[in-house]
C-alpha cells in the first residue's frame, strides 16, 4: 500500500470533534511540565482509568515517558488562551497559568472544568507518541461546559447552545453572507438587511434560513452564530449567523456591498447597523466572536478566528 500522505492523515484525525486537555507532570529536578493534548481518552470505570498520548517531539516527553504521576485538566470554555500557552514553545507556562498542587504534587490548572490526578499504570511507546495510562486518584469536577476542538479550530458548544435557547415563534433568523470584500444584502423600503426570515419554529430555523436565501438567488453556506439578542419591548428575537456565497441571479433585491464601505449605509434598525459595524471592525483582523444580548446592550464571547 502507498504512505498515506501525512496531511491528509492530519485532516483526517481533525474530523475528529474533541475536548482540548492539558497534561502536566514534575520532572526529575522538580520543575513543572505541561502539553496540551486532546489524545485524552476514558479507558475503564473499575478501576478508573484513562489515557494520553504524549508525542515523542515534546520537550518534556522524557518526563512523562518516565513519570509516575501526572495530571490530566479538562479545559473550560473559555480557556482557549491556556491551551495555547501549553500548546507552543514556552519555558514560562506555569508562571502565567494560575495552578494548585494535587495530592501527588503535580499542578493542575485553575479553572480546567476537570482535574484527574493519575498515578500512571503503564506507559506504551508506539510510533511517534507512547500510550500514557493513568489510574484516577482524585478528580475535581465543576460545571463548566468543555471546551471543544475540531479541524484545528476551538469551539464553545456552550455558546452555540445560547444561540438558539429561547427561541419563540416570533424568531427572525438571518445570515450575514460575504462574497470575498463584498457582503449580500437585501433592499427593503427601509433601508438595507442581511437576507433573513421569521423563523416559524426552531427545530426548522437553519432549513428556513437556507430556503430564503436560495430564494434570493443567493448560493451560500451557513457557519457560526454571530449575533443573538431580543428586542426590549417586541422580545423579538433574533439570530444571525456568518456565512460565504454569492449572488446567482442578480434580479432580485439583492446586492452587493464592500465591507469597507458598511458604515456609510442605512439599515432597518439601529441593532443591525451596530452589528454590520461591528463586524467591519472585525473582518479586519478576522477574528469573528458571539454577541449575546439586547438590541441595546450585550456581551461579545468567544473570539474565533475565521480564515
Ligand atoms: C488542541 C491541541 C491538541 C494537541 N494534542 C496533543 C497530543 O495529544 N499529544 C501531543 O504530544 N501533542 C499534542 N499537541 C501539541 C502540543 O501541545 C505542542 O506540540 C506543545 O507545544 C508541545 O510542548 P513543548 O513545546 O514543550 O514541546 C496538541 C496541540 C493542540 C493545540
Amino acid at each position: 500500500m502507498d504512505k498515506i500522505d501525512p496531511i491528509l492523515l492530519r485532516d483526517a484525525f481533525g474530523k475528529f470533534m474533541t475536548g482540548v486537555t492539558v497534561v502536566t507532570a514534575v520532572r526529575s529536578d522538580g520543575k513543572y511540565v505541561g502539553f496540551t493534548a486532546n489524545s485524552f481518552t476514558s479507558v475503564s470505570l473499575d478501576p478508573p482509568m484513562l489515557l494520553v498520548c504524549p508525542g515523542k517531539f515534546l520537550s518534556s516527553y522524557k518526563t512523562f515517558s518516565n513519570c509516575s504521576h501526572f495530571s490530566v485538566n479538562i479545559l473550560s470554555e473559555g480557556q482557549e488562551k491556556i491551551s495555547n500557552i501549553f500548546a507552543t514553545s514556552d519555558d514560562d507556562r506555569f508562571t502565567k497559568v494560575p495552578h494548585k498542587l494535587d495530592l501527588n504534587g503535580v499542578p493542575t490548572i485553575d479553572g480546567a472544568t476537570v482535574q484527574f490526578s493519575c498515578t500512571v499504570d503503564n506507559i506504551i511507546p508506539t510510533g511517534d507518541h507512547c500510550v500514557l495510562i493513568g489510574q484516577v486518584d482524585d478528580l475535581k469536577l465543576s460545571n463548566e461546559p468543555g471546551l471543544g476542538y475540531v479541524g484545528g479550530q476551538y469551539f464553545s458548544l456552550g455558546l452555540e447552545r445560547a444561540a438558539f435557547k429561547d427561541t419563540r415563534s416570533n424568531a427572525i433568523c438571518g445570515a450575514i453572507i460575504e462574497d470575498k470584500d463584498n457582503i449580500i444584502l437585501v433592499k427593503t423600503p427601509d433601508g438595507l438587511q442581511p437576507p433573513q426570515c421569521k423563523a416559524i419554529d426552531r427545530s426548522n430555523q437553519i432549513k428556513d434560513l437556507n430556503d430564503t436565501i436560495i430564494n434570493y438567488g443567493i448560493s451560500a453556506k451557513l457557519g457560526q452564530a454571530y449575533s443573538v439578542f431580543e428586542g426590549i419591548k417586541s422580545r423579538e428575537h433574533s439570530t444571525y449567523f456568518l456565512a460565504t456565497g454569492n449572488i446567482k441571479d442578480t434580479s432580485s433585491d439583492v446586492i452587493s456591498i464592500p465591507i469597507s464601505q458598511l458604515n456609510q449605509q442605512k439599515f432597518t434598525s439601529p441593532a443591525i447597523s451596530r452589528m454590520m459595524s461591528r463586524f467591519a471592525l472585525e473582518a479586519q483582523s478576522r477574528n469573528f466572536s458571539l454577541y449575546l444580548g439586547d438590541v441595546e446592550k450585550g456581551a461579545i464571547h468567544g473570539i474565533q478566528e475565521r480564515k
